[in-house]
């Protein structure tokens, strides 16, 4: 279920300056288990010497497209050693380890559906938002959908041309806003800066045709933006929290400011044994509550846990709780629902009885 599989590129170009776009060649056999759902990602997987590097990459495409690819954009991090690798030495042909596509960052079109669709979307934050956007455009074809997008500047802009040529082919239904954060605006100065709550609050009056309670929002970027734009809807312009969906780049906590919680540290200190079951074969360990995550431990002792982010955000290591009860500390990918149901993600668990079973399989 969780398992990686060696993949060929048969596309390694060059988006920007420090994005590469990568294209798959999923084998027939593997087809089903690779089809996909717009807004989704892949966990990538690379071993280098000791170590076993995970990535999530969103898939660009659209499942309604015509011969839907999977492509993912790779923006070139200074310290990353897996962007690296994948923005400079990665050569068309090579083979890749990728797991079959997850996440929950969409929502389901009907044909019958009139809705506008808003994207908000920062940099590589576009690769799941312009899959959604166009999944929307194709399946709903009395929906419209705007998409106001940042980058630093306008040689930057990650697919322009697709966009652009999106803007025509979905004519009168899809109005694309390019805002650039360190260039001069070629054509107003309102898309001067990045994407914010003070920011949207002047587009929604530029463009008073837009049914701001009504619309369903798809936004990426980083936690500040997507903390800020989500909290304004909400809050200020009353929209349902289930007409926006959001997807961080990566976990908040990334981005220097990780601490620990008061939850956390008020949880019990405690000795518990941990069984996980994983590909029906089960593992046992003992595991102090207030040292590592679940997940953490797991991989010390060498099993084979499934995992990308290890932040809360990629949803890779789910399980359900079987047995006992955990203290589950950032959740940044499990819907009310799977939480109610006890799923956990293990990379934030810690245990909280004496005795805890959890279940990958499911
Ligand atoms: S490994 Fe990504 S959420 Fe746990």
């Amino acid at each position: 279920m969780h398992h990686f599989h060696k993949i060929k590129t048969t596309k390694v170009s060059r988006e920007t300056n420090d994005c590469v776009h990568i294209a798959f060649e999923i084998p027939e056999h593997l087809k089903h288990e690779f089809s996909f759902k717009q807004g989704q990602y892949l966990n990538v997987r690379f071993v280098f010497g000791e170590e076993d590097l995970r990535r999530s990459y969103s898939i660009i495409n659209a499942p309604s497209e015509d011969n839907p690819e999977i492509e993912i954009l790779v923006k070139h991090l200074d310290q990353g050693k897996v962007s690296t690798y994948l923005n400079q030495e990665l050569k068309l042909g090579d083979f890749i380890e990728v797991m079959a596509p997850a996440g929950h960052f969409y929502t389901h079109y009907h044909v019958s559906n009139q809705k506008t669709y808003i994207g908000l979307a920062a940099g590589s934050g576009i690769s799941p938002v312009i899959s959604n956007i166009k999944e929307a455009l194709y399946q709903e074809p009395l929906s419209s959908a705007y998409l106001f997008f940042s980058n630093k500047s306008l040689n930057e802009i990650i697919f322009k041309k697709e966009i652009d040529a999106l803007v025509e082919k979905f004519e009168g239904r899809l109005k694309v806003i390019y805002l650039l954060s360190r260039e001069k605006h070629f054509e107003d100065e309102l898309f001067e800066g990045r994407i914010s709550a003070e920011k949207l609050d002047l587009l929604f009056e530029r463009f008073p045709e837009i049914p701001v309670q009504d619309a369903t929002y798809f936004i990426c970027g980083p936690s500040e933006m997507i903390k800020g734009i989500s909290d304004y809807l909400k809050k200020e312009k009353k929209v349902p929290s289930l007409q926006i969906m959001y997807e961080y780049y990566s976990a908040p906590d990334d981005e220097g400011n990780a601490e620990m919680s008061d939850e956390f540290k008020a949880i019990p200190n405690l000795e518990s044994m941990v069984t996980l079951i994983i590909d029906d074969d089960e593992y046992s360990f003992h595991l102090n509550s207030k040292k590592k995550s679940i997940l953490d431990q797991a991989l010390h002792e060498k099993l084979p846990v499934p995992f990308a982010c290890k932040g809360g955000v990629c949803c890779t290591c789910k399980a359900q709780v079987m047995e006992g009860e955990v203290f589950m500390e950032k959740n940044f990918a499990l819907t009310d629902d799977e939480v109610e149901r006890g799923f956990v993600l293990t990379c934030q668990c810690h245990p909280t009885t004496n005795v805890v079973m959890l279940n990958y399989d499911v």
